[in-house]
């Protein structure tokens, strides 16, 4: 990708929807060469399509079919055509709920990036910052990775550390990693788009153009 034009962003999320404002209003600011293509939700009543409407931007609810934790077969082939449709160059997963499986990752090779609420490898999965409180840890985080066949294995782009405090409930942990993430997520996406990333493995480093 180079740094030139403005990338087009797919959304995937089922929840609130903060860290899709940070982003929106990152590109809307002019502090991300990027704009909003399309959100997609899972879930009818997502906050995040409320925050996409409000702000102007495409945004629908798709049926995620039969299954729980991942996209039915239809409902994966209908998000593809959507996101392509839409001509996006990145599918940006905020608070997307069901596992991204083969053929997504096929339509969308090293272009889907993830954000998860701890620091990976640690507590990976749902509840991350829960699964912190219960295990003691005394510093938990953030990080922002590319997503493969894996749950959240990925190649890592951005990791942020945050403290865990004595009298923290999960609440207030939850509450303290998400500032954190939406300063981290636009962070993340704008090295992306700064189109030096290597990526080897499971690690990526910036490469400076010759
Ligand atoms: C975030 O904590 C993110 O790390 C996790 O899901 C949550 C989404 O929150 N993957 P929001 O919908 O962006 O507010």
């Amino acid at each position: 990708m180079n740094a030139e034009r403005r990338f087009r962003l797919g959304v995937l999320g089922s929840g609130k929807g903060s860290n899709f404002v940070a982003i929106a209003d990152a590109c809307a600011a002019g502090r991300l060469p990027a704009e909003v293509a399309l959100v997609i939700t899972d879930v009818p009543d997502a906050g995040i399509l409320d925050r996409a409407c409000e702000r102007g931007l495409r945004a629908e609810y798709l049926p995620p079919g039969k299954f729980r934790s991942k996209l039915d077969e239809e409902a994966e082939a209908a998000y593809i055509a959507a996101l392509q449709a839409a001509q996006v160059d990145l599918v940006v997963l905020a608070g997307f709920m069901r596992i991204i499986k083969a053929p997504m990752l096929r339509a969308f090779p090293l272009k889907i990036v993830n954000i998860h609420p701890a620091l990976l490898p640690s507590f990976p999965g749902l509840e991350s910052w829960k699964q912190a409180l219960e295990y003691g840890v005394k510093v938990t985080g953030v990080t922002v990775h590319l997503v493969d066949h894996g749950i959240d294995t990925g190649p890592i782009i951005a990791q942020a550390a945050v403290p865990v405090e004595d009298d923290d409930t999960p609440e207030s942990l939850h509450a303290r990693i998400q500032r954190v993430e939406h300063e981290l997520y636009p962070a993340a996406l704008a090295r992306i788009f700064a189109g030096d990333l290597k990526i080897e493995g499971r690690r990526t480093r910036r490469v400076p153009a010759a």
